[in-house]
């Protein structure tokens, strides 16, 4: 049995813990070959392979981003991409193909499954925003960096009587920063799916100056007020069509000074929520997702993502992984607001 591995989307800390146990598992259980495919979707694409052994993941567990590259390549988009897809695998003689991925890799995943392909998909994301599975690896790693940049920002804040907004990652779902803002005590956290009130913002800046101390404040880069439009850096979409966010933070500060008076800036954490090794948890739960999809290959079970439910890993139909996103639900983000202000 030959078994193409690849990763595609943004990279998150813990893909290299997959491929790990993907490849240690396959080879010494179940005796199987691997094929990398370098950069995601163009790897297939494109036949472009990496050799994948045991000697090739050892040392890799703790390390930050992907031995094999990824993209955000969308053969999708690509004139006979599937058929392509598939000559080259069927070139390459892989029976079987592991993507570990977001929702948009997972979604060529399913379609390429639904073309005859033997899938299992792997779900990955920082933004813990795909179905089927209660966590997704990376977004724990995501939260503890950003959890240790607030922390630092309220030292700083509160000796020079200023508002601080650290901006995090989270186009369409809020879980970065409402966790992180959770864990680090912000007073004001602004996620996509609740547009928020400017007044009701700059009341609670106000009145946590008023307690002697500084506001922090927490906003996921695709927040946006009740009246305005989302802030885009750019208009450039993706290859899957996703706007290029960033600029709500500092757009915040400066209505926050207009309005209030009050010295306000922002920091923008940006990649540095994707980069590094990854914690404990994330390392364990990649590798429990490497384990369970190479088993999912040996049982023929294609089609299929596995995931985390409670403390078990579980298989879910691709499909129902992919249709929709999985975002902050109201009475989640209603627990944080009682420390707002
Ligand atoms: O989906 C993961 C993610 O990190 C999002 O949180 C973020 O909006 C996006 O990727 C950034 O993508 P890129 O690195 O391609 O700019």
């Amino acid at each position: 049995m030959r078994v193409g591995v690849l990763t595609g989307g943004g990279d998150c800390p813990g893909l290299n813990a997959v491929i790990r146990a993907v490849v240690r598992k396959g080879v010494q259980v179940y005796g199987y070959e691997f094929v990398g495919f370098r950069d995601g979707w163009r790897g297939p694409l494109e036949g472009d392979t990496i050799a994948l052994d045991v000697q090739a993941v050892r040392g890799i567990l703790p390390r930050g981003g992907t031995i094999l590259g990824s993209s955000r390549t969308n053969p999708l988009r690509v004139e006979g991409g599937i058929d392509r897809i598939k000559d080259n695998l069927a070139g390459l003689g892989v029976d079987a193909l592991i993507a570990i991925g977001g929702e948009d890799t997972l979604g060529v995943a399913r379609q390429l499954y639904d073309h005859g392909v033997n899938v299992v998909g792997v779900p990955k994301t920082i933004d813990n925003d795909l179905s089927a599975t209660d966590y997704t690896f990376g977004f724990d790693t995501a939260v503890n960096i950003a959890m240790e940049a607030i922390d630092r920002l309220h030292t700083t804040a509160e000796s020079h009587h200023r508002a601080l907004i650290c901006e995090v990652m989270g186009r369409h779902a809020g879980w970065i920063a409402l966790h992180a803002g959770m864990a680090a005590g912000a007073n004001v956290i602004l996620i996509p799916e609740q547009p928020f009130d400017i007044e009701k913002v700059c009341a609670y800046v106000e009145s946590r100056f008023k307690t002697r101390y500084s506001p922090i404040l927490v906003v996921a880069e695709g927040a946006h007020p009740l009246d305005g439009q989302m802030e885009v850096q750019d208009a450039e979409l993706d290859s899957f069509g996703h706007i290029k966010l960033g600029g709500i933070g500092e757009r915040l500060a400066a209505e926050i000074e207009k309005r209030t008076g009050k010295e306000a800036r922002t920091t923008v954490l940006g990649h540095i929520q994707r980069g590094g090794t990854p914690t404990a948890f994330d390392r364990v739960l990649a590798t429990r997702f490497g384990l369970q999809a190479v088993d999912a290959v040996h049982d023929g079970d294609y089609g299929k993502m596995v995931g985390l439910q409670g403390t078990d890993i579980v298989r879910a139909d691709l499909s129902a992984a992919t249709d929709r996103l999985k975002t902050v639900p109201v009475e989640r983000y209603a627990e944080s607001e009682v420390f707002f202000g």
